[in-house]
């Protein structure tokens, strides 16, 4: 599926995919989730270089694998991810390779028939039957898992759980409290309950997602239009705040609420991606007077190669129920209507299977 310049409608194009090369792979799409960040690529939010192949949130089969590939081969089941980390660098080997600088993607260009280069989303590219990653792009997990639910785990199902069980530390015990609930917020609940937090609280302007986040694991609702949210988190928790606050909105205003609605010694994960002009004044007096931490999560500062094996291991054990983000399975060709519906909040996730 191809977004052939700004704003302009998608369309399925026949494409050309290169034989894989030294350290890459091509993989045989089964399922690709719809993301809002193939929506920002086709708006010409992320950059200008179009052509853009959209899809990002993948899983399927390796066709083939290039020379120097021995971590998959031709027939292993794999999630894709847009982060594949390169080993050597300063963040890397210092053992936080969720910060690498140096990720790498796919030296080989796919192409139109017309050898038009084509840019993968997030450097995947799986609105298509087949695509071309670097290797390092392709974890293995367990096979008989539904593509349409694995996919789910390449983005923001992932960047969710991740931010509660990575960067967030969620542990026994602990009170969570969740600023927005859609799929990202409702994976981070999901991942605090199945880190066995005591009360998960989540926030958000519309009922129906509060209803949704309650099935997720949720233990308690507030609706930040008709209560203070942080009035709401202090009550709560007898008056001290969440130990976990992840913030999965990306506006000012939540991240305030974030900010202080965390226990002294709480932790605060912001998850929600902000817009460049957003500003936010705080004193800097409540910053001193706040201990704790305040952390940002990139793609849940996950592992692939740790991650994604075992929380399929878990979904696959009834201890997490993945299939719960998937909201309808489409067809290739009902890419542009899912953007609708996801632009109106109707889904957590719309997911083409191939
Ligand atoms: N207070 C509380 N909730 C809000 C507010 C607000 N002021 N404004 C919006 N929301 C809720 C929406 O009602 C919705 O349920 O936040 C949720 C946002 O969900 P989605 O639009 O589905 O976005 P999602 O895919 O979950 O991503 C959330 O995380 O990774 C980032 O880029 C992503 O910034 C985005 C955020
Ligand atoms: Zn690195
Ligand atoms: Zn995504």
């Amino acid at each position: 599926m191809i977004a052939p310049g700004k704003d302009e409608p998608v369309r399925v194009e026949t494409i050309v995919v290169p034989d894989p090369g030294p350290g890459e792979a091509v993989v045989q799409v089964q399922a690709c989730g719809v993301c809002h960040t193939d929506l920002h690529y086709k708006q010409g939010g992320i950059n200008d270089e179009f052509p853009f192949l959209l899809g990002h949130e993948a899983a399927g089969v390796v066709e083939a694998v290039g020379d120097g590939v021995s971590d998959v081969a031709p027939g292993d089941f794999v999630i894709l991810n847009w982060r594949a980390v390169c080993g050597q660098c300063r963040a890397c080997r210092r053992g936080r390779p969720w910060y690498c600088f140096a990720t790498h993607n796919a030296t080989q260009k796919m192409t139109l028939l017309d050898g038009t280069e084509l840019s993968p989303a997030l450097g995947i590219g799986a609105f298509a039957e087949k695509t071309l990653v670097a290797a390092g792009q392709c974890t293995k997990v367990d096979p008989t898992v539904a593509p349409q639910v694995a996919g789910l785990l390449g983005c923001g199902v992932m960047a969710g759980i991740g931010a509660a069980i990575n960067t967030g530390n969620v542990g026994r015990g602990d009170t969570v409290a969740v600023i927005g609930c859609g799929g990202v917020g409702d994976a981070a609940i999901a991942g605090s309950h199945l880190a066995g937090a005591a009360k998960i609280i989540a926030v958000d302007i519309d009922d129906r997602k509060l209803e949704t986040a309650r099935s997720m694991g949720a233990t308690h609702t507030v609706n930040s239009r008709q209560t203070d949210p942080v009035e709401a988190i202090r009550e709560l928790t007898g008056g001290f705040g969440a130990d976990v606050v992840i913030e999965a909105v990306g506006r000012p205003e939540t991240y305030k609420q974030a900010f202080y609605a965390r226990d002294l010694a709480g932790t605060v994960v912001l998850v929600g991606v902000p817009t460049p002009e957003m500003k936010l004044e705080l004193p800097l007096l409540d910053v001193f007077g706040r201990g704790g931490a305040l952390k940002s999560s990139w793609y849940g500062d996950c592992l692939p190669s740790r991650d994604f094996p075992m929380l399929i291991d878990l979904h696959l054990q009834g201890r997490l129920d993945l299939g719960a983000f998937v909201t309808e399975t489409i067809e290739l060709t009902d890419v542009e209507k899912a953007f609708e519906r996801m632009h109106h909040g109707d889904v957590l996730r719309s997911v083409v299977v191939l």
